[in-house]
């Protein structure tokens, strides 16, 4: 049956919002890749003097400004000139809750996201075949992006640290291994709001030197040890909690299940494994978890999973689900011990 008239304009409209998103998304990238928030001083700027200092187009400078302010990035005032909003503050480089790098890494991948609908066909990653290495081998062998890279996930981590450490108990474990840790941003907040535990960082040999640089910067020295080391062939330094944050996302089920059966063979004896994940919700609302979730998919052949997924998965891994609790809007922590069952052998 026809749906009323307004009801049909309002399909239109929310349609065509959706199909426009990635114009501003785009406009958003690269205003943080130039760096223009940088450039703003303490009140309103004149977009001459801003498009000088940011090497811009004067008026293709002022279109970009008014869009993002439309979104509560950037404030237009009377005579034309902008400022920038708390909001935008946080594409400052010095802001101490940047997410300038977490921007400029969407729009590295935004290239790739072009090529979704290969993932959609094939059911494969499109980053391979488009770069002709896996996005992990890409990062590795591209020092700058591969900063970003490392820059965006401790950004992240930081806006996540209040969620994670305190929707967790993290005081009945005295050694906190944090495989796949990256810069070390979250194993030094745990270590630092925990003074009497100690921790050993697990992350790939071009990855580690940030991870000893956080350590040496917050003076964890003899806290805090940082092991290099590949997480599908490496043994995975033991402990007795197994923390994996935005990791389990990355990898295809096979590849989950041999990640998690090399850290349940490093479990101590009453052992647990935590992992701090976004998790899907069968609610039809729109979330971040669902474009991550293809973004996943299309970038490296992960995905975001459902609670049921994860204890499933814990299950052909030898590890019992205990339970899934929210810390954050988007964040989870899903949690395991040993099971009596080992899951299937280590290929
Ligand atoms: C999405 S990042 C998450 C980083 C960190 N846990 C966080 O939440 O900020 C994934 C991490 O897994 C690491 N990684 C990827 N492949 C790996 C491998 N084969 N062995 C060990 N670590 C790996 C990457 O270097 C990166 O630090």
């Amino acid at each position: 049956m026809d749906k009323p008239k307004g009801a049909r304009a309002e399909d239109s409209a929310a349609l065509l919002e959706l199909a426009e998103a990635s114009i501003g998304s785009r406009v958003l990238q690269i205003v943080a890749e130039l760096g223009i928030a940088d450039h703003f001083p303490e009140g309103p700027a004149e977009p001459g003097w801003l498009a000088a200092r940011t090497g811009a187009d004067e008026d293709t400078l002022v279109s970009f400004l008014r869009l993002l302010a439309g979104h509560g990035v950037f404030r237009e005032l009377p005579g034309g000139t902008f400022e920038l909003t708390s909001r935008g503050a946080l594409l400052r480089s010095d802001d101490p809750s940047s997410l300038r790098d977490v921007v400029r890494l969407h729009g590295f991948n935004y290239p790739v996201l072009e090529h979704a609908g290969y993932s959609l066909r094939t059911g494969e990653p499109a980053f391979p075949s488009l770069r002709g290495q896996t996005f992990f081998e890409h990062l590795r062998d591209n020092p700058g992006q591969g900063t970003v890279f490392g820059a965006a996930m401790a950004g992240l981590s930081r806006a996540e640290r209040e969620d994670v450490l305190t929707g967790y108990d993290f005081s009945p474990y005295r050694h906190v291994v944090d495989v796949g840790g990256g810069d070390g941003t979250l194993l030094a907040s745990i270590l630092r709001t925990h003074p009497e535990a100690s921790g050993t960082l697990f992350d790939q040999p071009h990855v580690v030197p940030s991870a000893e640089r956080t350590r040496d910067d917050l003076r964890l020295h003899g806290r805090m040890d940082v092991v290099a080391g590949d997480f599908f062939t490496d043994v995975v330094p033991k402990g007795d909690l197994h923390v994996l944050k935005s990791i389990i996302h990355d990898w295809s089920r096979p590849e989950a299940e041999v990640i998690l059966r090399h850290c349940r063979e490093a479990m101590s004896d009453g052992g647990r494994l935590v992992l701090f994940e976004r998790v899907l919700l069968p609610d039809n609302a729109p979330s971040q978890t669902k474009s991550w979730d293809v973004l996943m998919r299309v970038l490296l052949g992960g995905a975001e999973r459902t609670v049921a997924e994860f204890q499933d998965l814990f299950e052909s891994c030898g590890l019992a689900f205990e339970q899934a609790t929210r810390v954050g809007p988007a964040m989870f922590v899903v949690e395991a011990v040993r099971s009596v069952s080992t899951g299937h052998a280590i290929e």
